[in-house]
């Protein structure tokens, strides 16, 4: 059996992915600091599990991180341990800086000084996989082609900063000391059991407490949406067949203005919960922008389609319902989640947004 120390895998996507992860048998070290992003809910389907080691700590903590190495030889570091709200990272950058740099920066420290010391075997065929986003590539105008793998880095915030800061880490320790490093590149995630302070969840939660669907400017900006399972298989090839050295760009090739997503929340919860209070796109409430706010992203993954013979499996419009179907269906985990620093966050990131 296989072992992979998967870093962030409490999280939205972390969790996904150590999810699939035991399907397939791999054994699971998950370290995870379990930040408020970071929830055991989202692994309760692994409580009696022994082949998930859940351990409480943070990937800076460079001898908590030797120890795990040493203890249980993991053929692969998977790290999705990160801040990674955008909004957020305005508000207070530093904890951003902390994680994403830093923190990356320690792991692969101390997995190069112990990959270094592995007999041959191991070492060919050990992996360090950094899950990344295409916020590092900037922002796109309506007519531009999508990001390919070589689409040079222009981060605006300070979120996509510190992710490109730790991209560059990555690249220089494979180019430095021949770590066998794997990148890849994602655009926005939905799916289960994503933090209620993203667009998809946020809206379908405040849809259904009846208050107001907050959309930032004119809702014009445009994402690239992917099915998180849809991520995590693509994360899994690229482990399996990766060229070591190299990145991989992953997306959905599904891009709608936001607008045109809080719209169809809208429409799917008409359907799903009708309100006697009237239509849900009723709520929505133009604010405040981001500021900084990048107007679009889209990824060309014809790279990783060609290279490995990934694709996505779901399509936006039935990923969507069985997301919002997901949530309704789980009012324990989202009562779990709406904690007091929850409503605070939202008290903070929407006060002075005119709402
Ligand atoms: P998330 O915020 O839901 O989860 C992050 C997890 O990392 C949490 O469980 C948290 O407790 C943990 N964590 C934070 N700091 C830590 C530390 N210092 N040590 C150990 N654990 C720590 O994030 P997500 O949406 O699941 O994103 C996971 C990764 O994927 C991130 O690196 C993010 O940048 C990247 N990404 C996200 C998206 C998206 O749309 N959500 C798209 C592309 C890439
Ligand atoms: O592109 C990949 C990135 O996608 C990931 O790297 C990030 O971790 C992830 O958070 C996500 O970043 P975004 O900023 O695109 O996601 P968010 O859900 O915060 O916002 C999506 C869009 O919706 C964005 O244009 C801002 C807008 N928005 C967001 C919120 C929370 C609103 O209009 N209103 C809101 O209340």
């Amino acid at each position: 059996m296989t072992c992979q120390l998967v870093t962030g895998g409490a999280g939205f996507i972390g969790s996904c992915y150590v999810l699939q992860a035991r399907r397939r048998g791999v054994r699971v070290v998950n370290l995870d600091k379990l930040t408020y992003a970071g929830n055991m809910d989202n692994l309760a389907q692994l409580r009696n599990d022994s082949g998930h080691i859940f351990v409480h700590g943070d990937i800076g903590n460079a001898e908590l991180v030797g120890y795990l190495l040493e203890h249980y030889h993991p053929d692969a570091v998977v790290n999705f341990a990160a801040e990674s709200h955008v909004d957020r990272s305005i508000v207070e950058p530093e904890a951003f800086v902390r994680t994403n740099v830093l923190g990356t920066a320690a792991l692969l420290r101390v997995v190069k000084d112990w990959w270094r010391c592995l007999p041959v075997d191991h070492a060919s065929v050990f992996r360090f996989l950094h899950i990344s986003t295409d916020e590092v590539y900037g922002a796109l105008q309506p007519n531009d082609p999508p990001f390919t793998e070589s689409t040079p880095y222009s981060p605006n915030s300070p979120y996509s900063a510190s992710k490109a800061a730790a991209d560059h880490l990555v690249h220089a320790f494979h180019e430095t000391y021949g770590l066998p490093t794997l990148l890849t590149n994602c655009s926005n995630n939905y799916g289960p059991r994503q933090f209620p302070e993203k667009l998809i969840p946020l809206m379908i939660l405040n849809a259904l407490a009846r208050k107001p669907l907050p959309i930032y400017g004119k809702g014009a900006n445009i994402r690239d949406w992917l099915h998180v399972e849809d991520h995590c298989t693509a994360i899994a090839r690229v482990l399996e067949a990766g060229q070591p050295g190299c990145k991989y760009n992953i997306g959905g090739r599904a891009e709608r203005t936001n607008l045109e997503v809080v719209r169809t929340v809208c429409s799917i919860l008409d359907e799903m919960v009708p309100s006697p209070q009237g239509e849900y796109a009723g709520l929505i409430t133009f604010v405040t922008d981001r500021p900084g706010h990048d107007f679009r992203y889209a990824i060309d993954c014809s790279c990783i389609a060609a290279a490995l013979g990934w694709k996505p499996q779901y399509d936006f419009d039935s990923g969507l319902r069985e997301t919002v179907r997901w949530y309704l269906d789980n009012p324990d985990w989202v009562e779990h989640v709406r904690s007091g620093a929850y409503r605070q966050w939202l008290a903070l990131n929407y006060a002075g947004r005119g709402m």
